[in-house]
């Protein structure tokens, strides 16, 4: 009989987002009648920009005429959407990037993942705690890890704690880690990074020869001007940082699916042999082989979004959505909770009342106010006694949720 992949059997039952649709489901089938708000998942819930489906719908027209047609893309994406890319989201915030060093990819959970491929198996790896649970799954996939113990961390992974205590930016390790994941605007705590804590840990990767692996998916959502949206606006980033990005939260793009890497080309790994390789090289090599690219038609939407149309569409979608998450933060905060976050990202933190455990408040909220929300174990040990609300969703149902919250939590 084929043999599989045993790291599989040490991961945790189900990847936390089916495993709350599963308990919402189970709910929903002894309470037909409720009417749930899911504030769970961080999915978008408003149309997308004008500005992309007009774009979209005329690459669709140029799909159906024979002199315009498009087969095969570039795998690494067109150069128009690539240069546009980094003309505007890089150069034009002073980071040396170059259009050639951006890969155009269906998402950045994708890619988060797949960025393994061309990196070895005796890297330490350090990720925070809480943490986005695609960067520990995926190395528990690739062998990277022991088992898990009874908090659900696992063996041979270094875990950076993040909390209030040291505004959920995590201490540079003692030890010398070789990858560092590192996400900011921070999901699932909504926290940011100054540039002198962004500074601190790209002097860290340096004098260490490690790599960051940074998700910058939320940045569209900072709103003060002086954080960071990008690794490269910090000097010596170029040499040991790799930035996810991704358009499924800022131009709702979560169904369309489209994202990016940016892999300098100065940024080098060791060979077995001791040798420097680049991983533009490796990561370029991977990508023509396992992915065919997206198609021409989400990436002219993606285009779009560079347009002085698109530019204002999403800046209203992430103006309403920062909208929601003020008023979950103001509802929350006068019904006596501790809030985070919501500020600078969609995200919002609350510390649990009374300290309640995050499945159990999961539960009350479900089963009392019929509002959906992810539980902060679910993030890792240090989230427990911690709860994420998501502000994508329509301002009535945001709304209403609070009013439900509020209600029924006597704090
Ligand atoms: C989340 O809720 O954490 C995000 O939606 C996950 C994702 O973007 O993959």
């Amino acid at each position: 009989m084929v043999t599989i992949n045993d790291n599989y059997l040490k991961l945790k039952a189900g990847y936390l987002f089916p495993e709350i649709a599963r308990r919402v489901n189970a709910f929903v089938e002894s309470n037909p009648d409720a009417s749930i708000i899911k504030l769970g998942i961080g999915d978008v819930t408003e149309p997308l920009p004008e500005a992309c489906r007009e774009a979209m719908v005329k690459a669709i027209e140029e799909m159906g005429d024979r002199a315009t047609f498009k087969g095969y893309g570039p795998e690494q994406g067109y150069a128009w959407l690539r240069e546009k890319i980094a003309a505007q989201d890089f150069q034009a915030r002073g980071c040396d990037i170059d259009p050639s060093e951006i890969f155009v990819s269906d998402g950045s959970k994708c890619d988060c993942g797949n960025i393994l491929d061309i990196l070895g198996k005796g890297n330490t790896i350090a990720v925070t705690d809480p943490v986005y649970p695609v960067y520990v799954d995926t190395n528990v996939m690739a062998g990277h890890t022991g088992d898990a113990d009874d908090s659900g961390k696992y063996g041979g992974l270094v875990y950076l704690p993040i909390s209030a205590d040291n505004d959920f930016t995590a201490k540079i390790p003692t030890e010398k880690v070789d990858i560092i994941y590192l996400c900011f605007p921070n999901n699932p705590t909504g926290a940011v990074a100054s540039k002198e804590a962004l500074q601190a840990w790209v002097d860290y990767a340096r004098a260490n020869g490690s790599l960051i692996l940074f998700d910058a998916a939320y940045e569209a959502f900072i709103s003060d001007p002086n954080v960071p949206h990008s690794i490269y606006e910090i000097e010596g980033a170029r040499d040991c940082a790799i930035e996810f990005r991704s358009f499924s939260k800022n131009a709702g793009f979560t169904g369309t699916r489209c994202a990016l890497t940016v892999v300098p080309k100065t940024l080098k790994g060791k060979a077995s042999d001791g040798s420097d390789v680049a991983l533009w090289g490796l990561w370029n090599r991977r990508q023509s082989t396992k992915f065919n690219g997206v198609s021409y038609v989400v990436q002219r939407g993606a285009e779009a979004v560079y347009s002085e149309a698109g530019q204002a569409q999403t800046k209203a979608l992430i103006s309403f959505y920062m909208e929601n998450a003020k008023i979950i933060c103001d509802r929350l905060s006068e019904a006596g909770l501790k809030v985070y976050g919501g500020v600078n990202a969609p995200y919002v933190w609350v510390k649990t009342p009374d300290g309640m455990s995050s499945w159990d408040f999961f539960d009350k909220l479900l089963s009392l106010a019929n509002v959906v929300g992810t539980p902060g174990s679910g993030f890792g040990a240090a989230g427990e006694g911690y709860f994420r609300i998501s502000a994508f969703n329509s301002r009535a149902n945001v709304n209403e949720a609070m009013d439900r919250i509020t209600k029924n939590l006597k704090v």
